[in-house]
Parts: structure tokens; C-alpha cells; sequence
């Protein structure tokens, strides 16, 4: 049986260093598969976003979210006879109808996301999700990403649709932080909207704020601001994208 507890050890946490995979000398894998992520995942992947972006999540905090919606999230293993190999990791949120339109105006920000704001299945009846990427990372020294398997952003949104599909939700849209620049690409290359910037409290004390205060200050901005940004380490961006009308939700590359 292969071994497929062991948290991924290439969980980056150094955003200037991420690069799509320039080498290409195995041969060819098989195609990864999903699997649900464990809590040691879970908690590496704490530790990571930690490192990246520091904001006041808790442990308590980011396994509330896991256990509150568990097939919202996964991994992507490919296997042979003898091993299993994490290849790639996706974390999302299913949100509230009422707290994702929160988000969207900047009134909750991500590390204040709490149980209370999570969709959960035969819940009040409620039918209509936004769905928050909270992460998504592929192991960038595995050249089968694009190559043969395909964009991992293309594959996660495509996995994502099929457990929309089986809990009949309505997707209002999609949202996300992005602290790096291939997140900063991706999900702009994915037809979300830059919507916002923020900077980690860390990186800029600001006067009036306690540095243990929630970390992340809104910038004054402008639609010209916005549309001309490019990523620069110390700040988090803010992505959407509305779901797509009479395309089944699905999110279009
Ligand atoms: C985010 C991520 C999962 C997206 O993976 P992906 O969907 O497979 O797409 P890639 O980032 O590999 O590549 C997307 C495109 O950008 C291009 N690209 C990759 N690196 C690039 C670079 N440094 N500069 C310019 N273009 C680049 C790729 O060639 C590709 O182009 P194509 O669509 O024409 O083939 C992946 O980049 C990743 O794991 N990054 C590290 C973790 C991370 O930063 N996550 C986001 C946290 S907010």
C-alpha cells in the first residue's frame, strides 16, 4: 500500500523563488490522481503560508476549515506499483453566500475566515457558494505538470467543478490572495480580476496599528492602479472572478 501520509516537503515558502519547471528527464508519469489531504498536509501547509505571508492564523483555525469542508480541498498523488508521490496540493474554502460578499467588499479578510462563514452541506438550505482558493501549489520539480498532465490551475478548477457538481451548490464567483508571483500570474491568466491590494502589516508597520494586530492594511487604490499592478513581494493580491453565466460555473482558460 503506498505510503501517502507524509506532508509534502517542497511546499514553497520563499515567494522569490518560485519557477515553472525548466527540465524535463523522467520519463513519462502517469497522471496524478486526487487524494484527501491529512492534517500533518494541513498543518505543513500552515507552516508554509506562515513563512510566505504572515497573517494570524491559527492551527485551530486552518483545521476548522479543513474539517468543516473536507472535499473542498485534496492533493494530487501519482502512483506506480512501488511509491506515491505528492505532486501537487489545493485548498479551498467553500464560503457563505453572506461572507463572500464580505470578502468582496474587503470586510473579511482571509486569516478572519471562521467556521461560521463556511458553506456546509444541508445547512439552512442554503444553495449558493463563493469559493475562496486559499492555496494551490504544484511540486514545480515534477516536470509532468503542463507538459503531459497540463496546467495544474486548469485541472484544479476542472476537479473543483465536478464537487460543485455533486453538492448542487450555485458558484457566485471565485476569489482569492495571491502573495506570489506565479499565484499573482495564474489566477490572472485565469481570468480573474485584480481586485484589490494589500500589504502585510509585517513588511510596513503602519502608526496606529499594533503589530499584533490583524496584519493586512488596504492600500489606497485606483482602477488605474489596480490594472497596471505588477506583483512586488510585500504585497497580497486580491483576485475574482464572477462565475460564468449559462457555462455551468465552470471557470474558462
Ligand atoms: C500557481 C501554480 C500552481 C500554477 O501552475 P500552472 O497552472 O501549472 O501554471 P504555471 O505557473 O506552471 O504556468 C502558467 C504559464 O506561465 C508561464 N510561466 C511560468 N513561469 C513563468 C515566469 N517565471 N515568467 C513568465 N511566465 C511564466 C508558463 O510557461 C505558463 O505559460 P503557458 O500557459 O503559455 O504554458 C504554480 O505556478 C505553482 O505551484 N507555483 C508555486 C506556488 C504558488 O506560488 N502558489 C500561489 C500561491 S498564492
Amino acid at each position: 500500500m503506498p505510503d501517502i501520509t507524509e506532508p509534502p516537503q517542497w511546499l514553497s515558502n520563499d515567494p522569490t523563488v518560485y519557477r515553472a519547471p525548466t527540465t524535463y528527464t523522467d520519463k513519462p508519469a502517469p497522471p496524478p490522481t486526487t487524494a484527501p489531504l491529512t492534517r500533518a498536509d494541513v498543518l505543513s501547509l500552515l507552516e508554509a503560508d506562515q513563512d510566505l505571508w504572515p497573517q494570524p492564523l491559527t492551527e485551530e483555525q486552518i483545521i476548522s476549515w479543513w474539517d468543516s469542508a473536507p472535499d473542498w480541498s485534496w492533493k494530487y498523488i501519482t502512483s506506480s506499483t512501488a511509491t506515491s508521490t505528492t505532486t501537487g496540493l489545493f485548498f479551498c474554502i467553500p464560503l457563505r453566500k453572506s461572507s463572500f460578499r464580505m470578502l468582496q467588499r474587503g470586510k473579511l479578510k482571509e486569516h478572519q475566515i471562521g467556521e461560521e462563514h463556511i458553506w456546509k452541506p444541508a445547512e439552512d438550505g442554503e444553495r449558493e457558494v463563493g469559493l475562496h482558493v486559499f492555496h494551490v501549489e504544484k511540486d514545480q520539480t515534477k516536470a509532468g505538470w503542463r507538459r503531459e498532465w497540463g496546467g495544474m490551475m486548469a485541472r484544479a478548477f476542472a476537479d473543483l467543478q465536478l464537487v460543485v457538481k455533486k453538492h448542487g451548490v450555485e458558484v457566485l464567483g471565485y476569489s482569492a490572495l495571491a502573495v506570489t508571483p506565479d499565484g499573482f500570474r495564474a489566477f490572472k491568466n485565469a481570468g480573474f480580476e485584480l481586485f484589490d491590494i494589500e500589504r502585510s502589516a509585517e513588511h510596513t508597520p503602519v502608526e496606529g496599528v499594533e503589530p499584533d494586530a490583524p496584519s493586512l492594511l488596504a492600500l489606497p487604490k485606483s482602477k488605474d492602479n489596480l490594472e497596471s499592478a505588477t506583483f512586488a513581494p510585500s504585497n497580497g493580491y486580491w483576485f475574482f472572478k464572477e462565475a460564468q453565466e449559462n457555462q455551468d460555473s465552470m471557470v474558462v482558460f
